[in-house]
């Protein structure tokens, strides 16, 4: 086999299942309308992935979007890793060369390459659905951004939720990924959603010179993991018009939540959202 591709656990094929449940789905939705359909993949990996956790091959969703039985009128992928993203090309050659001529790969950033795709497509004659499946917090919160403005975008994100629970320590400590988690969330209000004062606080505190201080107080960590995906759910109502309550926690071995699989519209029609949230919740509640 070439270059695999390990992560994940028993999560990976349920992420994966969701995923082409809601494309299938949305394939069928769309395919009498008058739109172009857009599929984009935007961490697109090679097609193939063998878990960490139990040496499980999986068909990875660039190989599940090519095999579905209604087609895109075009596919993007997006891949940094050069090797990964030959593969990819070997893979689609290979198995699905009459696509060749409705698929282009870019190699790179996610970031920059989506905001490419994006400016090079007109989103009054185009539908588009984005799969954002990051290993940690590489989108911004300006893609995301970027991708609400089209109003033509479904997306699915696979939010980083224990990347972002590991730069909120206990302690108020946060000063070294402030940057990170401001360009992760697009905001800067989380100091406050996820922090309090210590009520535990001694005058001998106030004398210490601690840098989990914030003007001679020190702060403690004050969210749970339901309060953080609450959270991470608001923020993007801020941009999407229509945001799934029912984003699904993924947990390790050890019941640790490890990413929040978010739903998004884009689209402004109240009917075009009712029926792309009603596909989603079902799948979520469901699968
Ligand atoms: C979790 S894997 C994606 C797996 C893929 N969706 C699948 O089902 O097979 C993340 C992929 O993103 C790639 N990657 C990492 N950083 C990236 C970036 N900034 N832009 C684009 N791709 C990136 C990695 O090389 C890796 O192949």
């Amino acid at each position: 086999m070439a270059t695999s591709q390990k992560f994940g656990g028993n999560w990976t094929e349920e992420k994966l299942n969701i995923f082409t449940s809601y494309l299938d789905a949305y394939l069928i939705a769309l395919q009498n309308q008058q739109f172009k359909k857009i599929y984009i993949d935007a961490f697109a990996g090679t097609g193939e992935i063998e878990t960490s956790d139990g040496g499980q091959y999986l068909v990875g969703s660039a190989k599940r979007a090519l095999a579905s039985d209604k087609k895109f009128d075009h596919y993007y992928f997006i891949e940094a890793n050069s090797q990964k993203a030959g593969e990819l090309q070997n893979m689609i050659n290979s198995e699905f060369p009459q696509m060749r001529r409705i698929v282009t790969i870019f190699c790179g950033d996610a970031n920059d390459k989506l905001a490419e795709i994006i400016s090079s497509v007109d989103w009054r004659y185009n539908r588009g659905l984005l799969f954002l499946d990051p290993y940690a917090t590489q989108v911004n919160w300006t893609t995301l951004e970027n991708v609400a403005q089209t109003k033509s975008i479904d997306v699915w994100y696979l939010f980083p939720f224990s990347a972002l629970e590991r730069m909120l320590p206990k302690n108020g400590k946060y000063e070294k990924w402030e940057d990170c988690i401001d360009r992760l969330l697009g905001d800067r209000g989380w100091r406050e959603e996820f922090y309090k004062k210590d009520p535990q606080m001694t005058l001998f505190d106030l004398l210490a010179d601690e840098s989990g201080q914030k003007n001679g107080e020190r702060m403690v960590k004050n969210a749970n993991p339901d309060h953080i995906k609450a959270y991470i759910i608001s923020r993007l109502e801020t941009i999407f018009p229509c945001v799934s309550k029912h984003a699904r926690i993924f947990r390790n071995s050890r019941n640790s939540p490890m990413f929040l699989f978010c739903f998004a519209i884009s689209n402004e029609n109240p009917k075009a959202q009712g029926l792309a949230l009603r596909m989603a919740d079902h799948i979520l509640k469901n699968k």
